[in-house]
């Protein structure tokens, strides 16, 4: 009995946390994009520690740009916007559950 129990429990908690166990990024549409062009300079965790708008995510991108010598996203900003915007944006913390950080695993 109590032994099923816990099995429940396990198998909750592992299909709760849908992240990428190495990135750490929400597994959804368009994470592969971020992924080769966000996680080139530095870990996801300056991404999901944010919960911006479009406009918010799209000034980060010319940040990185202006700044950091980011490459022209061209296409794939658009995409990368939209991930960002859904999984990282004002209203994803109700929707989403973060997983364990990757260090914290
Ligand atoms: C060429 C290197 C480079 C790339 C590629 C890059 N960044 Fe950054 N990013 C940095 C550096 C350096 C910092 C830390 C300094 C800073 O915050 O300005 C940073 C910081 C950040 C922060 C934290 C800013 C804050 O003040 O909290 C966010 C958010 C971020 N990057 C998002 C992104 C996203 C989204 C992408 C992909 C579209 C991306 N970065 C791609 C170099 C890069």
């Amino acid at each position: 009995m109590w032994f099923r129990f816990c099995l429940l429990l396990a198998s909750a908690t592992t299909a709760a946390a849908d992240n990428d166990p190495v990135t750490g990024l929400a597994r959804a549409e368009g994470v592969e994009l971020v992924g080769a062009h966000c996680l080139v300079c530095h870990s996801s965790r300056l991404i999901v520690q944010n919960q911006l708008s479009r406009e918010g995510w799209r000034q980060t991108i010319r940040h990185m740009q202006k700044n950091h010598n980011l490459w022209p996203l061209g296409e794939a900003e658009d995409l990368i916007v939209d991930y960002l915007v859904v999984n990282y944006g004002p209203l994803a913390s109700s929707n989403r559950r973060r997983g364990n950080l990757p260090y914290l695993d």
